[in-house]
């Protein structure tokens, strides 16, 4: 399945690393963050589903009221810096379940290490932690149909096993959940892959 393989993937990236675990360049991780930003009215309670080392809410937390970041290795969690606005929860994503309301709710780069059971179940966990507020799912997409990813790779010196889903299903799951689904393509320059590229599902 594939979150056993995302588990021990990510178990060995906490081994193989000591800091950030982004692997992308500068510019996606500035266009992430400027993508969380866009979406922030300032004093606002975000929960970051699959946070990794928080790289998305750190640079944004002066705007932020609260963070509660959330993510299924403890050694990420470790690697945040420990601040009053922020909560650290271990936990699967699909488990986390919020005990208040949340303005925003972002999930980036998560949904290609879930079963399409998961990231159902997911989109549910973001609806009820921000039942009036927005939410940010973003990772990459199949282009033109469902990409399974089953290769080695270069970047990690590893296999790496990744679900990539069809942007259209993707926005239809999503608007099983949610009111109102905008779908927003990063730039091309961003894709490195012809047959995948990245975007942001902006929900209400
Ligand atoms: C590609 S990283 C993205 C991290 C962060 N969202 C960012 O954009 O910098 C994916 C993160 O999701 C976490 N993750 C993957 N599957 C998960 C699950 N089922 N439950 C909780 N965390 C999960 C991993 O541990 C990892 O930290």
């Amino acid at each position: 399945m594939i979150s056993d393989f995302a588990d021990g993937f990510w178990r060995a990236r906490a081994e193989s690393t000591n800091a950030s675990i982004r692997w992308t360049d500068a510019t996606m991780l500035e266009l992430d963050i400027t993508m969380v930003e866009s979406q922030l009215r300032g004093g606002d309670a975000l929960l970051d589903l699959g946070c990794g080392t928080g790289d998305l809410f750190l640079p944004l937390l002066h705007r932020l009221g609260s963070v509660t970041a959330v993510d299924m290795i403890p050694e990420f969690l470790g690697r945040i810096p420990a601040d009053p606005k922020i909560t650290t929860v271990q936990s699967n994503v699909v488990e986390f379940s919020p005990s208040v309301p949340f303005d925003l709710a972002v999930m980036f780069g998560v949904v290609t290490h879930l079963s399409l059971e998961q990231e159902t179940a997911a989109y549910r966990v973001l609806r009820t932690a921000a039942p009036a507020g927005t939410v940010i799912v973003k990772n990459q997409c199949g282009r033109d149909a469902d990409v399974d990813v089953d290769r080695w790779s270069e970047a990690f010196a590893s296999r790496y096993v990744g679900r990539y889903p069809h942007v259209s299903r993707q926005a239809a799951r999503l608007a099983e959940v949610f009111g109102s689904v905008e779908v927003v393509p990063y730039p091309d320059a961003m894709n490195k892959w012809p047959d995948s590229l990245h975007v942001a599902f902006i929900c209400h």
